[in-house]
């Protein structure tokens, strides 16, 4: 089976997604898969690189880019269309965060395309990058979300019954986009704007969330080829040191300032509950192959999910593969996993 890796891509996570495959690659089982990188520049041009992960890993506190990939052949990397490289493959791993990748876009070229892919559809991809229809869906299936405002294009600021309403703190955020890019955590209105122009560097649309007080616990979900969907044991993350207070890129990729419990120290009805939910926020937003549901637990155990995740990191201290891994999938057999339910 030969499955092209494709990563990089045009949003503003094109470097996460690059890590991402560096750990992909080593891990894809080489006797069972025949692998094909393909990285997408910054740009949006798509070039075949060596098969040669050491240019995808963190150097000097500097996250690879797909132009640190190696060319096949010496020189330089040569663009190639995407047809030439669909064309050629049974299957493609969207290895893509964020827009133009993990929002349906890629994935509807490849339906087009008439190629089979891991993860979620069209509609799926295109719900759980936008936080606002992400939370309108799962709320709607009756699962427990935080209190938000939308600020779309043509609307400066948020009203005063809205900030009454969500009080302080408040995350604003980029309605699609992820790796906490362009999110400011507010404790004083007065800093609203500013955070709101920040958020829109990366989306004119805006979420405005009101802070959720509790432990952040993650849970993979994860479809088998028979059809079974399941959920992993959930991570607890928890920021120590560091910048900032919550868990932001830095402190995501850069600084070594996460900890994390697998299994989190839950309540066994509250781990049940969980990964009940974390199924359910799948199956509510449609989803094929893979998600991380990401969750608060309050103090008084009670759940708020926070997001959906389509593309979760794959990188070296990324959640996903790491909660498998406990769970009993380990890495090798969570990526044959994940293209064998592609084709199924
Ligand atoms: N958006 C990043 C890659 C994550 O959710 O892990
Ligand atoms: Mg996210």
């Amino acid at each position: 089976t030969k499955v092209a890796v494709v990563f990089g891509g045009r949003s503003s996570e094109h470097m996460v997604s690059c890590l991402s495959a560096g750990s992909v690659l080593p891990h894809l089982d080489r006797e069972r898969f025949e692998v094909v990188p393909v990285g997408i520049t910054e740009g949006g041009a798509w070039v075949i690189g060596a098969d040669d992960t050491k240019a995808l890993e963190v150097r000097d506190r500097q996250l690879p880019t797909v132009a640190s990939l190696v060319p096949v052949s010496g020189g330089e990397l040569v663009p190639v269309t995407p047809d030439a490289v669909l064309g050629d493959v049974d299957v493609v791993f969207p290895v893509l965060h964020g827009a133009w990748g993990e929002d349906g876009t890629v994935q509807g070229l490849l339906e087009l395309a008439d190629i089979p892919y891991v993860g979620p559809g069209v509609l799926a991809s295109a719900v759980a990058m936008d936080k606002e229809f992400t939370k309108r869906l799962l709320k709607d299936a009756g699962l427990p979300v935080g209190e938000f405002a939308i600020l779309r294009r043509d609307e400066q600021t948020l009203a005063d019954a809205d900030r009454e309403r969500l009080g302080l703190p408040v995350f604003v955020k980029p309605a699609r986009a992820g790796s906490s890019v362009g999110i400011s955590k507010v404790v004083d209105w007065s800093h609203l704007d500013s955070a709101i122009a920040l958020a829109r560097k990366t989306d004119p649309k805006v979420i405005i969330e009101a802070a959720v007080t509790g432990r952040e616990v993650e849970c993979g979900v994860l479809e088998f080829p028979d059809g079974r969907v399941e959920a992993s044991l959930p991570a607890e993350l928890r920021i120590v040191g560091g910048a900032v207070d919550w868990y932001d890129f830095d402190a995501k990729y850069l600084d070594d300032v996460a900890e994390f419990d697998i299994p989190a120290k839950l309540d066994e009805h509250v781990a049940r509950d969980l990964r009940r939910m974390a199924v359910a926020a799948f199956r509510a937003l449609d989803c094929q192959g893979l998600a991380r549901v990401d969750f608060f637990v309050t103090e008084y155990d009670e759940l708020v999910v926070n997001e959906v995740n389509t593309m979760p990191g794959f990188t070296p201290i990324s959640m996903y593969p790491a909660m498998w891994a406990k769970t009993g999938v380990d890495y090798p057999s969570l990526l044959t996993t994940l293209v064998e339910t592609a084709i199924a």
